[in-house]
């Protein structure tokens, strides 16, 4: 197939690409190289980089020519940017996506749209089935939230053909230094203590980059019923834990509290009891071994 990767120069994208490459797909990535984007990224891929705008109809009708598919993921995806400023996050992320899905109902094709476990908010116990409702926390997932709701109305009002992913905290090679893992290893590697918010009691679930790619995989090839995909790790951990985990690894001097986000969620949490039987998928790479091999990259 020809794969169109919106947000392919990103962490998660570039992964995808490498994915989609692998099993045999010819891919092209729309991006429009934000401080987050790289072209580095795609290096050692066959992928064709176009670099433009989500949000210009014009870029991506011209870059959905001769695409069988498309796996949306372009974003703003930084929680703590989004709570300094929202704007850009309503821009590309919700006015993007309908875009997207414009370009999409004009030209027939599938689209694979990545959103987030964020969009259910906190659970306390157990996971968000896939129809749960949505309570977003802030901007970030906020506009996650908006943009499924306008792919679930392109799909009923005009017949375009969506599958949508949800997935929880990904960590692994290529992802920006401002993210949480990414962050702690620069910290440690640096033999400074690791920052963590509040009291670090914040749940998180953590999944390598590589096995959300693998699933991806699998779900631009799917040719079942299924229309929500939940990829989770069951890989729980608190930040505090993470952190201290990460410390021990670099041969950092330790943790250090500063002051909680705005609007913390306390948990984030997916049932993929289905997702797994449909797709035969389940995560390959142990948190352990996952931190490991990125702690010796980046040294
Ligand atoms: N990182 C996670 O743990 C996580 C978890 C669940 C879901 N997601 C979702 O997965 C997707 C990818 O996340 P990521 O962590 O790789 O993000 P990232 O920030 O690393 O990459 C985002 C990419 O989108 C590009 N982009 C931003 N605005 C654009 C625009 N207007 N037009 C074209 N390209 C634009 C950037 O240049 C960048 O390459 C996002 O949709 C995100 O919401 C991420």
């Amino acid at each position: 197939m020809n794969v169109l990767v919106t947000g392919g120069a990103g962490f998660m994208g570039s992964a995808v690409v490498r994915q989609l490459e692998a099993d045999g797909h010819a891919v092209r990535v729309l991006d429009l190289l934000t401080y987050a984007g790289f072209a580095a990224h795609l290096a050692g891929t066959g992928a064709e980089l176009v670099v433009g705008d989500v949000c210009d109809p014009d870029v991506v009708q011209r870059a959905l020519q001769g695409m069988d598919a498309v796996v949306h993921m372009a974003a703003e995806t930084h929680v703590e940017r989004s709570l300094v400023d929202a704007k850009p996050f309503v821009r590309t992320n919700i006015e993007g996506t309908r875009v997207v899905l414009e370009a999409c109902r004009d030209v027939s094709i599938q689209l694979i749209h990545v959103s987030t476990d964020e969009v259910f908010g906190s659970t306390d116990a157990g996971g968000f089935v896939e129809d749960a409702p949505h309570l977003p926390g802030n901007p970030y997932a906020a506009s996650k939230a908006a943009a499924e709701g306008l792919v679930r109305v392109w799909e009923r009002c005009y017949g375009v053909r969506a599958r949508t992913v949800r997935c929880v905290n990904n960590y692994g090679p290529r992802q920006h230094a401002e993210k949480a893992v990414a962050g702690w290893i620069r910290l440690g590697l640096a033999g400074q203590p690791l920052r963590v918010h509040g009291a670090g009691q914040a749940v998180r679930d953590w999944l390598h980059v590589e096995d959300f790619a693998r699933a991806m995989g699998r779900i631009v090839q799917f040719e079942g019923e299924r229309s929500v995909f939940h990829l989770a790790a069951r890989c729980h951990r608190t930040n505090l834990e993470m952190a201290e985990r990460i410390a021990v690894l670099t041969g950092a001097p330790g943790v250090e509290l500063v002051a909680d986000r705005r609007g913390q969620d306390a948990r984030y949490a997916l049932e993929d009891e289905g997702t797994r039987a449909d797709l035969g998928w389940a995560p390959q790479v142990a948190l352990d071994d996952g931190l490991r091999a990125l702690i010796a990259l980046e040294r």
